[in-house]
């Protein structure tokens, strides 16, 4: 049930020339979309055209970026260093499988950066490492492949909003700052790729994504250990760990409070007065996804003296949630809620890159065992 992308191959080809004089004549950053959310690139070996991709954003730059490849053949050109390289020897063998069986796809991998190397220190921050995925959406693949650029890209959303899952929310977040925005629709996964570091051991999960952890599990041998990260892990002390993290992310202005557990008919018992203070005369927008109902939600925000309720159902399916939960975000966001309640779900499967995303975007939680 993906969504259908039409390609009018005229609009398309002139679409490409005009994003890849971007890319290789200027250095400013085309926005792009993936089949996770929409990337903001720039050629990851051109040190000022990576430098406008943080400023469009305003990130600091000590957090790096993902480098996307359109081939295997144009990451390959990228690691070798010498004429004599064996193809087979220029990527981990550590990452055959999990390549085979998740490329194209939402799957980032880190590599240890060619000696020496052509991608630009701004994209890895200074690592020794750097962040690889080849991504399955066509147009992401055309505009690789048309602009033969190794793209860094992050998430193309203005630094800590929510990731842009449709043009129109690039539009509204960098539209002034950027030249360009390929329009392909809405991205299907929905949350970033997940990244892992194979060149540890046990292999580990950086941040949870498109690809689930019991997903990765099934490929066997050393992935079958594979641990996720979790900021403060006594045990992963010294294994780098994606910069990333440390940053708030995925917030809108509205407050967004996170329902652990806890039945929506429940809320209003549960909450303390401070919180319930809060609520009184206030727009609220619902986030509901496995068990809470409309009705009983509205009747719950009702009761503690809201004036407005904005209910809105994500599905109940992990892939369903993980697809609308940015864009339900900006939604209610741009409705003018002061506050979203969100129901959580379980961690298992999609569970754990939807509570992650969701433990970021919240500025509260309610938990409830
Ligand atoms: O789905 C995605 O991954 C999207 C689309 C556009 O591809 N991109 C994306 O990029 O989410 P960004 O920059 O928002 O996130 C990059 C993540 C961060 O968590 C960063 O810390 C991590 O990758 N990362 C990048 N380079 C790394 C490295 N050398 N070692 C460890 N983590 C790295
Ligand atoms: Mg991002």
């Amino acid at each position: 049930d993906s969504p259908t992308l039409t390609i009018r191959p005229s609009e398309t080809k002139d679409a490409l020339d005009q994003a890849s004089h971007y890319l290789n004549e200027t250095t400013q950053p085309v926005a792009f979309p993936t089949e996770t959310v929409y990337g903001l690139g720039a050629d990851a070996r051109k040190t000022e055209s990576v430098r406008s991709i943080y400023a469009a954003k305003k990130r600091p730059a000590d957090n790096p970026l993902i480098v996307h490849i359109g081939s295997l053949t144009q990451l390959r050109h990228l690691l070798r260093t010498s004429p004599t390289q064996n193809d087979k020897d220029l990527i981990p063998a550590i990452y055959h499988p999990l390549i085979n069986k998740f490329w194209p796809g939402a799957l980032t991998i880190v590599l240890p950066l060619p000696k020496p190397s052509p991608i630009s220190t701004l994209v890895t921050a200074g690592q020794s490492t750097f962040a690889v995925r080849l991504p399955s959406h066509p147009l992401a693949l055309a505009l690789l492949l048309h602009s033969d650029c190794p793209l860094a890209a992050p998430s193309a959303n203005a630094s800590t909003r929510p990731s842009p899952t449709l043009a129109s929310h690039v539009h509204t977040d960098l539209g002034s700052r950027i030249p360009f925005i390929l329009d392909g629709g809405a991205s299907n996964v929905g949350v970033e790729s997940t990244v892992v570091n194979g060149l540890v051991s046990p292999p580990v999960v950086l941040r949870p994504g498109g690809v689930s952890v019991e997903e990765i599990k099934t490929v066997g041998g050393v992935w079958g250990d594979v641990v996720v990260h979790r900021p403060g892990r006594k045990d992963l002390e010294g294994v780098p760990q994606a910069p990333g993290m440390k940053y708030r992310h995925y917030s809108p202005s509205a407050r967004v409070v996170l329902f652990e557990n806890v039945p929506v008919t429940d809320i209003v018992r549960i909450l303390d007065t401070p919180a319930k203070e809060n609520v009184k005369n206030k727009k609220v927008g619902v986030m509901r996804t496995r068990t809470w109902s409309a009705p009983g939600a509205e009747t719950a925000l009702r009761e503690l003296g809201a004036s407005e309720v904005l209910d809105r159902s994500l599905g109940t399916d992990g892939e369903d949630i993980s697809r609308g939960l940015f864009a339900v975000l900006r939604e209610l966001d741009g409705e003018g809620c002061d506050m979203i309640f969100v129901e959580g779900v379980g961690e298992e499967d999609e569970g754990l890159a939807i509570m992650n995303r969701l433990r970021k975007a919240a500025s509260e939680t309610v938990v409830q065992a």
